[in-house]
């Protein structure tokens, strides 16, 4: 069969990738995380390759950081990631956004078309993995009550949404003063359904100073 060069993109219909790339790395206290190395290459690189096939991709930078030396269109960073999306969602021309935390370098792009077909019939859609681990309420340091498992995910990103629909959810956040930690709860918060798409654990998000040895590790036998 003669496939589109990208499953889940459809002639026509263009599709923006929003890059919020304007954290501080507190947690791992080496400056902004997009500017860290993975095997020679930053985590900003990464995730520009992984996503080459777009139409249009935006990154929001952080102060100071404009000059990437990567030929990529740009938008400051704000305060808060929210703020950061914000400024970039308002400059999306396509009529689908993908948003995709920087801090993920391993695009694996089985799980961004099944995420991209989500979002193309109902209009927002994000990827979440199951909880591995026994999860469990902790009670001043104690051992709580075991919330079942089964019935939760840990959100991952791209999360996908038709433009109108994030940009219009985002400028009322803006207008009520609300902040959430990602897009899917504020489109959620409008009213507006969001799929969970099976994702990815190689999509995992550096955060603390380990991950970035686990990063080194996937680096070396990444090939996608
Ligand atoms: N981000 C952003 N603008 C902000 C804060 C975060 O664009 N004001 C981005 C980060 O660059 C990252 C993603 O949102 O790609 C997820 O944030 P997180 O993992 O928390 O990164 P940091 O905020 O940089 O890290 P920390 O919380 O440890 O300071
Ligand atoms: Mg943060």
């Amino acid at each position: 069969a003669c496939l589109p060069a990208f499953y889940g993109t459809i002639p026509g219909v263009k599709v923006s990738v929003l890059l919020p790339a304007a954290g501080s790395g507190e947690r791992i206290g080496r400056g902004p995380k997009a500017f860290l190395k993975v095997d020679e290459k930053t985590l900003l690189e990464w995730v520009l390759e992984g996503f080459a096939w777009a139409d249009e991709i935006i990154v929001a930078l952080p102060k100071g950081f404009e000059d990437t030396g990567l030929s990529v269109l740009t938008v400051p960073g704000g305060a808060t990631r929210q703020q950061s999306v914000c400024n970039l969602v308002q400059v999306a021309t396509g009529e689908i956004v993908l948003v995709h935390d920087v801090a993920r370098p391993f695009v694996v792009r089985a799980a961004v078309e099944r995420l991209l077909s989500e979002v193309r019939t109902s209009g927002a859609a994000t990827l979440a993995v199951p909880v591995p681990d026994t999860l469990v309420q902790e009670q001043s340091g104690r051992y709580g009550a075991v919330i079942p498992r089964e019935h939760h995910r840990l959100v991952q990103t791209p999360q996908g949404f038709r433009r109108e629909v994030l940009l219009q959810a985002h400028l009322k956040a803006r207008v009520e003063g609300l902040e959430f930690t990602d897009d899917a709860q504020l489109v959620r918060w409008q009213g507006h359904p969001v799929a969970l798409v099976e994702g990815d654990r190689r999509m995992f998000k550096i955060t603390y100073p380990e991950d970035l040895l686990l990063a080194e590790g996937l680096a070396r036998v990444w090939n996608s």
